[in-house]
């Protein structure tokens, strides 16, 4: 049995990549490990949030947790703010943590680059924090997509830091990624990440999106003037995005998926594609319906933050004892 743990920021409505990326892989490893799966809204707040927003997007992404497949009887599902250890090791881990490392950070770059003079310290030192997260409950694995690769490496670096300096504390994480999916790019832009913040929504397939979005999304989906169904990231990055988001939801390869269109236009292509996202997506966003109103959804988080403080303030506590940081 291996521990998992995994997070995401409820910072706006949760995409494709978000849902490919991570979420279907939180309920496939689910079954027979320790799973802990939060929502890290004090991630969300290293940029402003609006505070009804960010409330009501809190409740709304434990929903999705679930109606994408997380059961709460086999996982933990919680808050990050209902657990103080994640503020309080993020604290130390911020202390172990060097500038110079924080800074080499791509996303805080990319984060940083838009905000002038005015950078929140919060951006960078948001990594620590995640670092914190996922040793509280000394974790094996972490489900993620690609572009939390460099964030997993200073994990790693940093629990080997603190067990090198006071002792043996924290268990060292490995990533787990997926096979397709692990990064969805833009509809519009195929050389970028798909993303939450993006202000071109037509680039971005949200998992809320009706049919009808979804279908015209796809359809406008950029490509290339081929007309050949292909997989070439470099060459043909829109055909080979739209090739592996179809691989991921129908659980095919690329060589299946092109020896279906052999010969087919884009048209038809585009329309498969859609509709298989199409019945990947309904269902959950039936079940997200329900949930939102059912009383049960407190219930569960109340539980889960419960239980997650029990193993977090475990392994607090040895760590602040192994580095001297207690009185009796
Ligand atoms: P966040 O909220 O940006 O994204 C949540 C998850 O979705 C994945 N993802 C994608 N995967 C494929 N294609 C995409 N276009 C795409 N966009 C997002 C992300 O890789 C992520 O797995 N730092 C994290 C949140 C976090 C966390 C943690 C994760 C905080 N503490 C501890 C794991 C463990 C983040 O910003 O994810």
């Amino acid at each position: 049995m291996s521990v998992i743990f995994s997070g995401i920021q409820p910072s706006g409505n949760l995409t494709l990549g978000n849902y490919l990326g991570a979420l279907r892989n939180f309920s496939k490893v689910q079954e027979g490990n320790e799973c802990y799966y939060c929502v890290v809204n004090q991630h969300a707040i290293t940029v402003p949030q609006d505070p009804k927003l960010l409330h009501e997007r809190t409740r709304a992404l434990a929903a999705i947790y679930i109606a994408s497949g997380l059961d709460p009887e086999q996982s933990t599902l919680f808050v990050q703010s209902e657990v103080p250890e994640h503020a309080m090791l993020g604290w130390i881990m911020t202390t172990l943590s060097y500038v110079g490392e924080l800074e080499r950070m791509t996303q805080y770059k990319d984060k940083a680059s838009k905000r002038g003079d005015s950078i929140p310290a919060g951006l960078l030192t948001y990594p620590p924090l995640m670092a914190a997260d996922i040793l509280l409950y000394q974790t094996n694995f972490v489900p993620v997509g690609d572009d939390q690769k460099q964030h997993l490496e200073i994990t790693r670096d940093l629990a080997q830091r603190f067990n090198r300096l006071y002792g043996d504390v924290f268990t060292i994480p490995e990533i787990y990624l997926g096979q397709d999916g692990t990064r969805v790019m833009s509809l519009q832009e195929p050389t970028k990440k798909m993303s939450k913040s993006d202000d071109n929504t037509t680039a971005t397939i949200y998992l809320l999106d009706t049919p009808k979005d979804i279908e015209k999304k796809i359809k406008r989906a950029q490509t290339d003037s081929e007309n050949s169904v292909h997989y070439d990231r470099e060459k043909k990055p829109g055909i080979s995005n739209l090739i592996e988001i179809l691989s991921a939801v129908t659980d095919q390869t690329h060589e299946q998926v092109e020896q279906a269109y052999a010969g087919k236009g884009y048209g038809a292509f585009k329309k498969d594609v859609a509709d298989a996202v199409i019945a990947v997506l309904e269902p959950i966003q039936q079940r997200y319906e329900e949930l939102l109103k059912h009383p049960d959804l407190d219930d569960i988080l109340d539980k889960g933050s419960a239980k997650a403080h029990a193993k977090a303030s475990e392994t607090y506590e040895k760590a602040v004892h192994a580095m001297g940081l207690y009185r009796k």
